[in-house]
């Protein structure tokens, strides 16, 4: 099929972008670099073996989105564009609102007019109420905790009604759990800017001795060991998933959620464990406070993917933390 790749040049956008170069799917990609460096193309290349159509431009753009499918055949879209740090979303809602509904909002306008008429979009486990038990399903009850997943909840929305008016529209909401881990071959992963957010990018910094120590964000949690429960899968996994949406899906009228995780639960201090066998290393670390808006457990059911996209992820913590140290190690090194 020939797919356009919204934020192709991010962690999870360059990680689904090889796995359909490998399937024979011919892929343009739309990045505008807020949260992507631009030698991404060149490692993806180097893995596929392919070259790789890229625009560096901005979905909210009208004019080069106009330009870009006036060049191209698109047949589907997958949409990760979108700005995604939770804590950044609370100092500058505007600016999330602004740039996460508006690229959605333009893209499809272009979509609309050039005939396409399927999405996969790149949705999060943010968008259910913590007030759900885990393991989430599809069907539980939605409500976001801050503006980054009140965006995806709206895009959800968008996406439902338009798919709703317009029965030849088809949209695909991947809810991601908590992706991890790198490419096999150490050139692709994650490489947050500044300091990380997320919990393994910042134990790899405390690994290459980039950061002292990691915080271990409360220890009083109502789980097995007091820290915090969610569930970590593999960035391949996750970029098999949009593949399989993709494929299995293709021309399915209407909207339909998924959620892609492993439905295994794993503790901080288990996955600093794991890392450390897998790393060979002792990461120092001290409890602190718990992280305002932190739940005890976040755990997905991920029944429903298995079953209609015939999708399941394959990859353990531990291949998880050993690609993720892999990359760590190795992402300075000249291409
Ligand atoms: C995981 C666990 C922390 C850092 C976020 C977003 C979510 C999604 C995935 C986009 C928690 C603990 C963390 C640290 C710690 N992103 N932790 N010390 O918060 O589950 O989900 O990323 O869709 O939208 O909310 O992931 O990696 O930040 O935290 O103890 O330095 O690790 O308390 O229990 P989270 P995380």
């Amino acid at each position: 099929m020939n797919v356009l790749v919204s934020g192709g040049l991010g962690y999870i956008g360059s990680h689904t972008v090889v796995e359909l170069v490998k399937r024979h799917h011919d892929v343009v990609v739309v990045d505008n670099l807020y949260n992507a460096d631009a030698d991404v193309q060149l490692r993806i290349e180097k893995i596929t073996g392919k070259k790789l159509t890229t625009y560096i431009a901005d979905c909210a753009d009208a004019e080069a989105m106009e330009k870009i499918f006036s060049s191209h055949k698109v047949d589907c879209v997958i949409h990760f564009a979108g700005y995604k740090a939770v804590g950044e979303s609370v100092r500058k809602p505007l600016m999330y609102y602004h740039n996460n509904l508006l690229s959605t909002l333009v893209l499809l306008e272009a979509m609309k007019k050039h005939n396409v008429h399927q999405m996969v979009f790149s949705s999060s486990a943010t968008v259910y109420s913590p007030e759900n038990t885990s393991p989430f399903r599809e069907e539980m009850r939605l409500a976001a905790t801050n503006p980054y997943g009140w965006t995806k909840l709206m895009i959800e929305r968008i996406l439902t009604d338009y798919a709703t008016a317009d029965p030849s529209f088809s949209a695909i909401l991947l809810r991601y759990f908590n992706p991890i881990g790198a490419h096999d071959s150490g050139l692709l992963g994650e490489r947050p800017v500044g300091i990380p957010n997320n919990l393994l990018p910042y134990i790899c910094q405390v690994a290459d001795g980039t950061r002292e120590k990691l915080s271990v964000f409360g220890d009083d949690y109502a789980t097995p060991d007091g820290t915090g429960v969610r569930d970590y899968l593999h960035v391949v996994d996750l970029a098999l998933g949009h593949v399989a949406a993709l494929e299995k899906m293709a021309n399915r009228p209407g909207a339909h959620a998924f959620n892609l995780g492993t439905g295994k639960g794993t503790s901080v201090l288990e996955l600093v464990h794991a890392f450390e066998q897998a790393s060979h290393l002792t990461i120092p670390y001290v409890v602190t406070d718990r992280r305002p808006g932190d739940i005890d457990t976040v755990v997905a059911d991920p029944s429903k993917a298995e079953k209609e996209l015939e999708w399941k992820a394959t990859h353990s913590i531990e291949e998880a933390c050993a690609s993720a140290w892999h990359f760590q190690q190795h992402v300075k090194d000249s291409l």
